[in-house]
């Protein structure tokens, strides 16, 4: 791994309604996932992330783990609703203060921080007025950036505002299974366009009050069709529209794909206001890569009630605890695909996320899952894409969502009646990795 360009930096990402437990601390306002997962019915056992890896309290010893591992990069999530109980006002100081002291702790140990503005616990405040259905919620989330921005902006190594918009859209506006639980049909524009409207005016804000470059982390999948068939190549060529550049395309070219069309039921010009791109494809600094795995797509067999696509299993590769196919050369394609789509316009890379769920200690399947997808990146990086670093997703075992605490992404395994953490075989690899890296010139 030695390899790496110098400076290449390798990191741990966390999220905060993953982690962080505490929901109900130092003035800390409910979240859409505070109601979702309260909800009986929504989660895999009825989880919640009441106290999930109660890293609130056990913050210290949790960066000292980071420490531990040599890594250079942590990136975690702020909860909007710990520093605006209600999404908007003034800050709510003990909530900021607990963000204020983590910061403080990771470059006490030589870490750098990377700081997510949003991943996907919206303040419940802002749910009852519309979620990002409401244009408000755009401004709301400038205000909170500039907010958050003038108290960290300091120290803050990387800027990540949104996580996953995709996702965000997809499981919790289309299918329902994620917080807010919606199922909005194919009236999706003003979800779509106010999260990307969110991510411009926080640049915007962010500019203002601190130097630190800023990203946003998109999740990417290449989409393989199934067949040559016509209707196949069709259905492969909309979802890869949808899954890879309704996010992408707005930010760096200012634009959105064609597809947006078949999204709305409502006139664009209704949703999309002059001078709307131009706030969203202001310039970033980097482009965040969450990438998982690939998808295989056909199109809906007869009969089937399916929007465009199916989306069909992959044979022939090992497969995560979720069932997910391990393809670490689509990250490589996937990589020199951005590269290939957006030239120069494509900022430098940080993979913002890669792991995968797999509950073993003794996790040989989690050493082969990074190394292979490092050395995809390393390929990339030798194909003349421009990747700056990689976080593991996740340092920790954590509330991953609907599925509860039952999907084991963590280097470090957590047992959630002690909250006993017990290093993974692959931390002592990925500690190898961290610490022999090239330093930075
Ligand atoms: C991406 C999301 O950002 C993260 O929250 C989630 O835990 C991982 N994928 C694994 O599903």
């Amino acid at each position: 791994m030695s390899d790496f360009p110098a400076g290449f930096q390798f990191g741990v990402s966390t999220a905060a309604y993953q982690i962080e437990g505490a929901a109900d601390e130092d003035g800390r306002g409910l979240s859409i996932w505070d109601t979702f997962s309260r909800t009986p019915g929504t989660t895999r056992g009825g989880a919640t992330g009441d106290v999930a890896c109660d890293h609130y309290h056990r913050w210290e010893s949790d960066l000292d783990l980071i420490q531990e591992l040599g890594a250079t990069a942590y990136r975690f999530s702020i909860s909007w609703s710990r520093v605006q109980p209600t999404g908007e006002g003034p800050a709510n100081a003990a909530g900021l203060a607990f963000y204020d002291r983590l910061v403080d702790g990771l470059l006490a140990r030589g870490i750098d921080p990377l700081v997510t503005l949003f991943h996907w616990d919206l303040p419940q405040a802002l749910q009852d007025l519309g979620g990002w259905g409401n244009r408000d919620t755009a401004m709301r989330f400038g205000e909170y950036a500039e907010l958050v921005g003038e108290a960290l902006g300091d120290r803050v190594k990387l800027w990540v505002t949104l996580n996953e918009p995709y996702i965000h859209l997809v499981l919790g506006h289309v299918l329902g299974v994620h917080a807010p639980g919606q199922q909005l049909g194919l009236d999706l524009l003003p979800i779509i366009h106010h999260q990307l409207l969110g991510h411009g005016l926080a640049v915007s804000a962010l500019r203002r009050v601190s130097a630190a470059p800023i990203t946003l982390a998109n999740n990417y999948s290449p989409v393989w069709p199934k067949s040559d068939a016509e209707d196949d190549q069709t259905s492969a060529m909309f979802y890869d529209l949808v899954q890879n550049r309704l996010f992408t395309d707005p930010v760096l070219l200012g634009e959105y794909p064609p597809i947006v069309e078949a999204l709305t039921t409502a006139d664009i010009d209704s949703i999309v206001l002059d001078g709307d791109l131009r706030v969203i494809s202001q310039p970033i600094d980097a482009l965040g890569v969450n990438y998982y795995n690939p998808s295989l797509v056909g199109a809906p067999l007869p009969g089937e009630d399916l929007p465009f696509h199916r989306a069909e299993t992959i044979p022939g590769y090992p497969t995560t605890d979720f069932g997910w196919p391990v393809v670490p050369s689509a990250l490589r394609d996937l990589l020199v695909t951005l590269r290939d789509t957006y030239g120069e316009k494509l900022p430098p890379i940080w993979i913002t996320e890669s792991g995968c769920s797999h509950a073993p200690v003794d996790d040989q399947f989690r050493i082969d899952y990074h190394a292979d997808h490092l050395t995809a990146v390393r390929e990339a990086i030798a194909a003349g894409v421009d990747v700056r670093g990689y976080c593991a997703w996740s340092l920790l075992d954590n509330f991953e969502w609907a599925e509860g605490y039952d999907q084991r992404f963590g280097l470090v395994h957590v047992d959630f009646t002690t909250q006993e953490r017990t290093r993974r075989r692959s931390f002592d690899w990925f500690r190898e990795v961290c610490t022999s890296a090239a330093p930075r010139p």
